[in-house]
């Protein structure tokens, strides 16, 4: 399986633009460092995403078999942030592999009421497995859904079966949903306590509900490893997580603050939202970071290229591609003696938009704007393994070349602890003050009515 990252757009573009020597240098000392602390990390037992593809995937296979004995016709997954993007970017990825007969799958991420009053009305409750994924066991919004969720399923089949049809995927140890699991007997999966929810996809996590609907997880696990070795391998520019993390890094230095990925196959959309929370929440501390953008090949050449071309320069694009889609569609030769119909047909959509890509890819360096272009010999199981891992790697040595610590998130926090104050839970009163105090909306506000 091939997968090919072309980086000549990200030097020698811009201005000034990244030469090679900067970018070896880059490699050798800061991104070297990183990568050296993220083994050390990885070998004390700190981090172990990497370790994610050598795992056990017998329990997961096992709770699967057992509870589609009777098989259910719907899995409702509650759980936000890692604990959902990652699988949602997989699903949307993998979908035409899905056995079309399989389970239907709902994501209960925000607490958006209109969102999960639809999900309770189209979902058969007492079809239904629900899966409740959140490695702290007590986000609040995850909490929220599974209460209405269980109530709802506890009206629909009693109870004591409802009990049986949940399954909490969480910290091994401790959290509420551990709690509950250990004192009701809910059903447990464990996400190890070395892997942050950004980087859980690989495990239980996201591997549970996609081995529930039918996706080869161990397919999937096989490319993220096949990518892990070749970074453990490899040395500098040869090695894919560390030239991205050093391409990164040196325009970031040249002032390339926002990271744009953008696919040219919709089955890529989810994946640059996850690459999106990975990066932002990952790498934006102590005042730095480049904030990631998602943008969607070719929607977006009627859109945001246009900022891209022609605003600030303060831009890099990553774009991915794949060469092989599962399908290809024939554009008909039809009305050919009129010039803009004429010399498409024959032609299929995917060149189309592969040519658009290059045509985007030449028109963004010519205007001085940085890009690298990925491209995979065909979107599956195996290749987006390796991409999550390839990310995931990239990310973590980003983070210690730039000496943070790219595995907390002290910046969601505060807003949370005030949320906490806002719905009267105890123990955070004094909160309650300082959010009358920074809540300003209210001091200055423009309103409209109409008589
Ligand atoms: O990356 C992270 O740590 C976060 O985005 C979490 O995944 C998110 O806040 C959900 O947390 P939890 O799984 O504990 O419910």
């Amino acid at each position: 399986m091939k997968i090919e990252i072309a980086y000549g757009a990200a030097l020698k573009v811009g201005d000034p633009p990244l030469q090679e020597d900067e970018l070896k240098r880059t490699l050798a000392q800061e991104i070297a460092a990183g990568f050296k602390q993220l083994q050390v990390l990885r070998e004390e037992g700190e981090v172990g995403f990497i370790d994610l593809p050598y795992q056990d995937l017998s329990s997961i296979l096992q709770l699967v078999d057992q509870l589609k004995k009777d098989p259910p016709e719907w899995l409702v997954v509650v759980g936000i942030g890692g604990s959902s993007l990652g699988l949602e970017a997989a699903l949307q990825a993998l979908h035409p592999f899905l056995p079309s007969d399989g389970p239907k799958l709902r994501i209960l991420d925000n607490v958006d009421p209109e969102k999960t009053a639809a999900v309770l009305r189209e979902v058969d409750l007492s079809k239904a497995v629900v899966n409740v994924v959140s490695k702290s066991g007590g986000t609040a919004e995850s909490m929220a859904n599974f209460l209405v969720v269980f109530k709802a399923l506890s009206e629909r089949v009693g109870e004591y079966e409802a009990k049986k049809e949940v399954v909490f995927t969480t910290d091994p140890q401790k959290g509420t949903l551990r709690e509950l699991a250990n004192e009701h007997g809910f059903k447990a999966l464990p996400v190890p306590p070395n892997v942050g929810g950004r980087f859980s996809v690989l495990s239980p996590v996201a591997l549970f509900p996609l081995a529930f609907v039918g996706a080869s997880v161990r397919e999937l696990l096989d490319g993220a490893r096949w990518m892990a070795e070749l970074c453990e391998e490899k040395a500098g520019i040869e090695n894919p997580a560390l030239l991205l993390a050093g391409l990164h890094l040196s325009l970031c230095k040249k002032g390339k603050n926002i990271a744009v990925m953008m696919p040219y196959l919709t089955r890529l959309e989810g994946f640059s939202r996850w690459f999106c929370q990975l990066w932002a929440e990952s790498l934006g501390k102590e005042g730095r970071g480049q904030t990631p953008l998602a943008a969607m090949g070719a929607n977006d050449q009627h859109s945001l290229i246009q900022l891209f071309n022609d605003g600030p320069k303060d831009k890099m694009v990553t774009f991915l591609r794949v060469e092989n889609p599962e399908e290809d569609v024939e554009i008909p030769g039809l009305f050919s003696g009129k010039e803009t119909l004429g010399y498409l047909g024959g032609k299929s959509l995917h060149s189309l938009l592969l040519n658009e890509q290059i045509g985007t890819a030449a028109a963004l360096a010519k205007s001085g704007v940085p890009s690298i272009t990925i491209s995979l010999e065909r979107l599956n199981s195996f290749t987006l393994g390796a991409l999550f891992m390839l990310y995931e790697i990239t990310t973590a040595v980003c983070g210690l070349a730039m000496g943070i610590n790219p595995f907390d998130q002290p910046g969601v926090e505060q807003g949370k602890r005030f949320t906490y104050a806002l719905m009267q839970r105890q123990g955070f009163e004094r909160e309650m003050e300082e959010v009358k105090r920074w809540h300003l909306a209210g001091n200055a506000s423009l309103r409209l009515k109409e008589e």
